[in-house]
Formats: C-alpha cells, sequence, structure tokens
C-alpha cells in the first residue's frame, strides 16, 4: 500500500514504565495511521538511565541526531532510584532537560480534562471537577532549571547551593503569545501564575505578560494569581480556569497537582512545542512503584500520541485516538489507579489493546 504521508518518530522509550506506556502508544499510532491512510516510521533510541548505562550518556550524540532530524519525538520517561545519587550531568533527568533545549521546546502544554466517566475517580468531589478542562502552558527552557549560577560548594561554614531563577523580557513574551494563541481557539481566558509578591523575576514576568496583553490580544481576559493562590484554587475550583501560563518550575508543580482532578497522573500528555521537531511525553514520571508489573497506566502516553498527530496535521486522526481514549474509560475499563468497585480492571497492555480496537469504530467527522 502507498501513502502519501509518512511521518518519521523517534521514541524514546528511557526507564522505568517509559517503555511500557510507549509501547502502547506506538500501537495507537499505527493503528491511527492505517485508519487514516498515512505511515508513520519509528525508531527507538536510549534517554535517561538506561543511556547512561550504555553509552555513559544520559542523551547520546546518536539520539541528538535521531531526534533532531524526526518530525516528531514521543518520550517515555526518565529516572529511578538507580541514579538517585548521581552527580550533576550524569542523571538521567539531565537527558530530558538537554533534550527540551536541543530542540527548543519552550513551551509545554499540559492538558487537563475530566471526562464524565472519570468525575468519580478524582479524589475531590465528582461535582466540582466533572467538565474541567484547562491547559497549563508551561515555560519549560529557561527559569530555575537552567538559569546560571547554579552549583553547590564547600565554604568554612559548610555547604552552600545556588540556583537561578532567571528569564528575559523575549523569553516571557514569547511563552505569553503561545499561551494567548491558545486560550484564543478556547475560551480566550488566560491565568497568568507567579510569585510576583516576592520575586523580582515575577514581577518582571507580570508586567510582560500584561504587556502582550494589551498590544497584541486585548480581546481576550487575563487575570493574574500568585502561585500558593492558584494552587489552592485548582483544588476549590478548578473550572474558573481555561488556559494557565505559568513558568518552569511552577508548572511542574501545578500540574502534578492538577493530576487530581481527572484522578490520576497516568493520564496526563504534553506536548513541547515552539522548535522545529515537537517532543510528546506524558506529564508523568518513570514510576519506579510500577515498573515490569504491567499496571501503569498508558493513556498519558497515548495522549501524548494524540497532541503529536494534531501537531503534525492528522487532526481527524487525533480526534479519533481521544475518541477511543474516551470510549474505553466510558466502557469501564480502567489501571488500577483510577480503578473502583464496579469496573473492569486491566493492565497496560490491555488497555493499549482497548483503545485500538475503539480506533476501528469511532466517528471521525468533526
Ligand atoms: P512519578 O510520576 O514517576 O510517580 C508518582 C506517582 O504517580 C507514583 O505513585 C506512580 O505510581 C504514579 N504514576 C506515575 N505514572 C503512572 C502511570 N503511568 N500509571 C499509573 N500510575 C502512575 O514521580 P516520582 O515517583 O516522583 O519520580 C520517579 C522518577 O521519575 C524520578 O527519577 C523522577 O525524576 C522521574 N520523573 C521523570 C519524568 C519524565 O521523564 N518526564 C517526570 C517526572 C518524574
Ligand atoms: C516533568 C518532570 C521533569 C521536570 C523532570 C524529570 C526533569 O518532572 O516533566 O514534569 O521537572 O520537568
Ligand atoms: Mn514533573
Amino acid at each position: 500500500m502507498s501513502h502519501t504521508r509518512t511521518y518519521r518518530i523517534a521514541v524514546l522509550p528511557g526507564d522505568g514504565v517509559g517503555p511500557e506506556v510507549t509501547r502502547e502508544a506506538v500501537r495507537v499510532l499505527e493503528r491511527a495511521a492505517e485508519r487514516f491512510g498515512f505511515a508513520v516510521e519509528t525508531e527507538a533510541h536510549p534517554v535517561g538511565g538506561v543511556a547512561l548505562e550504555a553509552f555513559g550518556d544520559p542523551l547520546p550524540p546518536g539520539t541528538q541526531d535521531a531526534c533532531r532530524a524526526a518530525d516528531a519525538v514521543l518520550l517515555g520517561a526518565v529516572g529511578g532510584p538507580a541514579w538517585d545519587g548521581a552527580p550533576p550531568g550524569r542523571r538521567p533527568e539531565d537527558g530530558l532537560l538537554r533534550l527540551r533545549r536541543l530542540l527548543g521546546a519552550f513551551a509545554n502544554l499540559r492538558p487537563v480534562r475530566v471526562p464524565a466517566s472519570l468525575a468519580g475517580a478524582s479524589p475531590l468531589r465528582p461535582e466540582r471537577v466533572a467538565g474541567v478542562d484547562l491547559v497549563i502552558v508551561r515555560e519549560l527552557t529557561g527559569g530555575v532549571y537552567f538559569g546560571e549560577p547554579r552549583g553547590l560548594e564547600a565554604g568554612p561554614e559548610g555547604r552552600t547551593a545556588v540556583n537561578t531563577m532567571r528569564y528575559g523580557e523575549a523569553e516571557i513574551a514569547r511563552i505569553a503569545a503561545t499561551a494567548f494563541d491558545l486560550a484564543a481557539r478556547r475560551r480566550g481566558r488566560v491565568t497568568s501564575v507567579d510569585k510576583a509578591n516576592v520575586l523580582e523575576v515575577s514581577r518582571l514576568w507580570r508586567e510582560v505578560v500584561a504587556d502582550v496583553h494589551r498590544t497584541r490580544f486585548p480581546d481576550l481576559e487575563l487575570d493574574h494569581l500568585y502561585v500558593d493562590n492558584a494552587a489552592m484554587q485548582l483544588v476549590r475550583d478548578p473550572r474558573r480556569f481555561d488556559v494557565v501560563l505559568t513558568a518552569n518550575l511552577f508548572g511542574d508543580v501545578l500540574s502534578d497537582l492538577a493530576a487530581t482532578l481527572p484522578g490520576s497522573l497516568g493520564l496526563l500528555p504534553s506536548a513541547g512545542i515552539g522548535g522545529p521537531v515537537g517532543l510528546f511525553e506524558p506529564v508523568h514520571g518513570s514510576a519506579p512503584d510500577l515498573a515490569g508489573t504491567g499496571r501503569a497506566n498508558p493513556l498519558g502516553a497515548i495522549l501524548s500520541g494524540a497532541m503529536l498527530l494534531e501537531t503534525l496535521g492528522e487532526v481527524a486522526a487525533a480526534a479519533a485516538v481521544r475518541r477511543a481514549v474516551d470510549a474505553a474509560l466510558s466502557d469501564g475499563l480502567r489501571t488500577p489507579d483510577l480503578a473502583r468497585a464496579g469496573d473492569t480492571r486491566v493492565g497496560v497492555a490491555e488497555m493499549g489493546a482497548a483503545v485500538c480496537e475503539r480506533m476501528n469504530r469511532v466517528e471521525v467527522t468533526a
């Protein structure tokens, strides 16, 4: 069979449950390709702890080249207890941070939706979370994750460690524009989250976000929250949020918090965009407590695959993946992280298969 469109996808399974969830995401991508008449060529490359073991480098040159040459990158997770004591530069997480920079993926979109079928899975009351539909826009290649100076030094009074939270105006303006562009296609509301009551870097953030709003997106709504209050509001009244715009570290923390709304971190996908090649990864980590048990939830990885397809322009295929995921959930299929009495408990591979199977029958129009 000949295909008009072929996409090369670099797959970086990584550590822990990473390989288990990406395997299912790749199966779903292949199923989507079959149904929608395009082709995906996937090739796996080492990243994180497995790459450290094999090459002494968490992002080896071969992986870097493959990612730069791909149409998109799908990543599982990196890290684990085996490397927790490793020095800077030789940690699995360094590979991921370097990859984000290498690909110029400065904007990380982390959508959080609570479909009706999952409202009962949240630790929060169903009437508070049903219908939540928000996106965290996390700045991904700056802030305290990358600021200099950084390091650890020994002095006469003991050791001192330093990290630097640094943002330049241009860096803030481009992530703000990404958030407003997204809001314009949604409910038109951006909430910018910072710590401007304490930090200079946040005061600059707030000023630049307000300027971008006033000069380029005056028809959209903008409000500002301090991050401590934002954390509380996300739990108290999550439906008030449409697009949440925030810096690297705050976005990291708030997105795990927001995972309690649908009920499991295993459900959340993300897209790292802004550079020539997108980086798609579930929000969760390597889940060492689940690795090898077959109990991981693959839906965050599968939905990251949907974001990948959308970014490549395969919008109908992306919508079909999302519908197939919703169908599997409304049919009562649950991995253990979400299962309650009366649900059909499935493992990682069964959940992947269930989504693939539903890909054959979901409606594809609009
Ligand atoms: P984690 O996200 O791995 O796990 C947190 C909790 O969520 C655990 O209880 C885990 O069982 C659960 N969970 C995570 N993914 C799940 C899934 N797919 N299905 C069901 N339950 C799931 O976070 P952690 O335990 O703080 O970190 C473990 C390791 O992962 C660390 O080395 C950390 O640096 C790394 N990490 C990597 C990434 C990434 O690669 N993007 C993200 C976060 C953490
Ligand atoms: C995430 C992770 C990473 C981050 C770690 C593993 C470097 O927690 O993607 O949320 O902090 O960005
Ligand atoms: Mn995180």
